[in-house]
C-alpha cells in the first residue's frame, strides 16, 4: 500500500531546551530540574542530571549540517526562560544567550529548515517556582514578559509558534503529583496551576494575534498537547463511559478545551466545584480573556491512548473517584516505556478535536515516537543503530495521519517525531533513547540511526509503502 503525503509537509523532529542545552558557560537561572536533581539525584535514571546531555549550544552547527544532509526540513525546539532571563529581571535579557538562539536560528534558515519554536517546555526557573509557579498571578505575567520578549526579539526570523508543550503534563507531574520538583501532591494545587497554566497560555496566544500578527502577518501561534481519546473498558457499560467522560475531563477536555476555543467544558466547573477544588486564584475578569484565544493550528503529541474504568475502590485522591486507568490485558505495549501502542488512537484524537475545535481547525503531528532501553544492542556491522522496530512504529502512525488528512480532509501541516537526536528525558534521563540520530554521551559523536534514513527517504519521495508490518516484528519487549 502507497502512502502519500502532501508536497509542502513539514517534516524532521523535536527536542527542547532543557533537553538538549546541558552544562554550558551561557549564563542560566536554576530551573526546577536543577533543583530536584540537587535535592534527590536519585529521582533520575543513572543519576544523570539535565547537565548531562548532548552538548547542543556547542555542537548545533554540526548537528544542523547532518539534518540537512539528511533531507529534514524543519525542527521544533523551546527557548529557556531560565538562559534568557537569568536573573528573573524582565528588563535584563542575556544578550549572550539571545545571540546564541539568533545563531542557531540562522543556521537552520541558512539550511532551508523551518524552525519551530516553544515559549515554555516544562524547564520553570526556580525563582519562578518560588513565586508558586504556575498557581501564582505573578508568574503568569512574567511568563508574558518573558515571552513578549522572546516574541518581539525573534519574530522576524520564526514563523511557527507555540506557547506551550504539553500543558497538562506539568500540572500533573509537578503540583496535583509528587513525581517532579516542587512535589506538591495536592488535588486543590493540581486546579489551581492547571487554571494558571491556561490563563498564561492566552495572555500569550492574545498577546500573539494583537501585536505580533500586525508586524508579521505571516506567523502562526499554536498549542501543542498530549490529550488523547478515552476508550471506556467496556462501552456498553455506562460507569465506564461515565468513567471514561470524567478521564477524558481530567486529561484532555478540561484544559485543552479552553486553550484552543477559549471556552471550558460545561462539565469542568461544576466538577471542580463538586470535589470542592474551584481554583482559588479565578477572577470573573479572565473569561473575557480567555474567550479571546484564537489559535492558527493545533500541535498534538501523540503517544498513547487513554482507557478508563469505573473505580473499583474508593481514592484519597478526588478526581481518581470518578475514573480509573484501565490496562486493556491484551495491549500491545512498549514495555521500556509502559506505554500502549495503538496508532489508530491519533487519527481518533484528532477525529474528536476536529470534532470539537472546527473541522477549519488545521494539525500537525509535534511528537511522535518511541523510546527504547540498551539501544546499542541493535548496532549492525556498519556502526549504525539498526531501529527497524522504530521504522515501523513510526510507519503504523504515519498511517494514521495520512488517514487524518485523506478521510477526515483535514489539513496537517507536517510531522515531528520525537526525537531529532538522543537526548535527556527528565526523570527517565536517557534510560530509554528517542533519537532518529544516536548520540554517544561519552564521545558526543553523531550516527544516524536506520529510522534517519527512512525518514530521509520519506521526505524525498512525500511517502511510503506499508505492508501490515508491526513493530513487534523487530523487537522483543520481553
Ligand atoms: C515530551 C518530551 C519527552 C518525551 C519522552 C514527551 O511527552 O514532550 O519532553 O522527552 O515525551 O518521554
Amino acid at each position: 500500500m502507497k502512502i502519500k503525503f502532501p508536497k509542502e509537509f513539514m517534516w524532521g523532529g523535536a527536542v527542547s531546551a532543557e533537553q538538549t542545552e546541558g552544562l554550558n558557560p551561557i549564563k542560566k537561572a536554576k530551573t526546577v530540574y536543577d533543583v530536584q536533581f540537587e535535592a534527590t539525584p536519585n529521582d533520575f535514571f543513572d543519576n544523570n542530571g539535565p547537565q548531562n546531555t548532548c552538548d547542543f549550544m556547542n555542537k548545533y552547527k554540526e548537528d544542523v549540517a547532518l539534518w540537512k544532509k539528511l533531507g529534514i526540513n524543519s525542527h521544533r525546539t523551546s527557548f529557556s526562560w531560565a538562559r534568557i532571563f537569568p536573573e528573573g529581571d524582565y528588563k535584563k535579557p542575556n544578550i549572550e544567550a539571545v545571540n546564541w538562539y539568533h545563531s542557531f536560528i540562522d543556521e537552520m534558515i541558512n539550511n532551508g529548515i523551518t524552525p519551530f519554536f516553544t515559549l515554555y517546555h516544562f524547564d520553570m526557573p526556580e525563582y519562578a517556582m518560588k513565586k508558586g509557579g504556575w498557581m501564582s498571578r505573578e508568574v503568569w505575567s512574567d511568563f508574558l514578559e518573558y515571552s513578549k520578549f522572546v516574541l518581539n526579539e525573534f519574530s522576524s526570523k520564526v514563523r511557527y509558534w507555540t506557547t506551550m508543550n504539553e500543558p497538562w503534563v506539568p500540572m500533573e507531574v509537578s503540583y496535583f503529583g509528587n513525581i517532579q520538583h516542587p512535589k506538591l501532591n495536592s488535588d486543590q494545587a493540581g486546579a489551581d496551576a492547571g487554571y494558571g497554566i491556561v490563563m498564561s497560555h492566552a495572555l500569550v496566544v492574545n498577546y500573539f494575534n494583537e501585536f505580533v500578527k500586525d508586524k508579521y502577518p505571516k506567523n502562526e501561534i499554536g498549542g501543542i498537547f498530549n490529550s488523547t481519546v478515552v476508550y471506556p473498558k467496556d462501552q456498553n457499560n455506562p460507569d465506564d463511559v461515565k468513567a471514561a467522560h470524567y478521564f477524558e475531563l481530567f486529561q484532555f477536555t478540561g484544559m485543552t478545551d479552553a486553550m484552543v476555543s477559549g471556552k471550558w467544558h460545561p462539565d469542568m466547573g461544576p466538577w471542580l466545584r463538586e470535589m470542592e477544588i474551584f481554583p482559588r486564584n479565578f477572577d470573573s475578569k479572565d473569561i473575557d480573556t480567555l474567550a479571546k484565544v484564537k489559535l492558527d493550528f493545533i500541535g498534538l503529541n501523540f503517544y498513547q491512548p487513554l482507557r478508563a474504568q469505573k473505580p473499583t475502590k474508593l481514592s484519597d485522591r478526588k478526581p481518581f473517584n470518578y475514573f480509573e486507568a484501565y490496562k486493556m490485558p491484551s495491549r500491545r505495549e512498549n514495555k521500556f516505556r509502559g506505554w500502549e501502542i495503538y496508532p489508530e488512537a491519533l487519527f481518533d484524537t484528532i477525529k474528536l478535536m476536529s470534532e470539537r475545535y472546527g473541522k477549519d481547525k488545521k494539525f500537525m503531528l509535534t511528537e511522535y515516537g518511541m523510546g527504547v532501553q540498551r539501544e546499542s544492542r541493535f548496532r549492525d556491522s556498519s556502526g549504525k543503530i539498526n531501529d527497524q522496530y522504530r521504522v515501523v512504529f513510526m510507519k503504523e502512525h504515519l498511517v494514521q495521519l495520512a488517514r487524518v488528512i485523506d478521510e477526515l480532509g483535514l489539513e496537517v501541516m507536517g510531522a515531528h517525531c520525537w526525537a531529532t537526536f538522543d537526548c535527556w528525558s527528565w526523570c527517565n534521563a536517557f534510560k530509554n533513547t528517542y533519537g532518529l540520530i544516536e548520540v554517544d554521551l561519552k564521545t558526543q559523536i553523531r550516527t544516524p540511526k536506520s529510522s534517519a534514513y527512512f525518514l530521509s527517504d520519506v521526505i524525498k519521495n512525500n511517502g511510503f509503502d506499508y505492508e501490515n508490518e508491526k513493530t513487534e516484528d523487530y523487537i522483543d519487549f520481553n
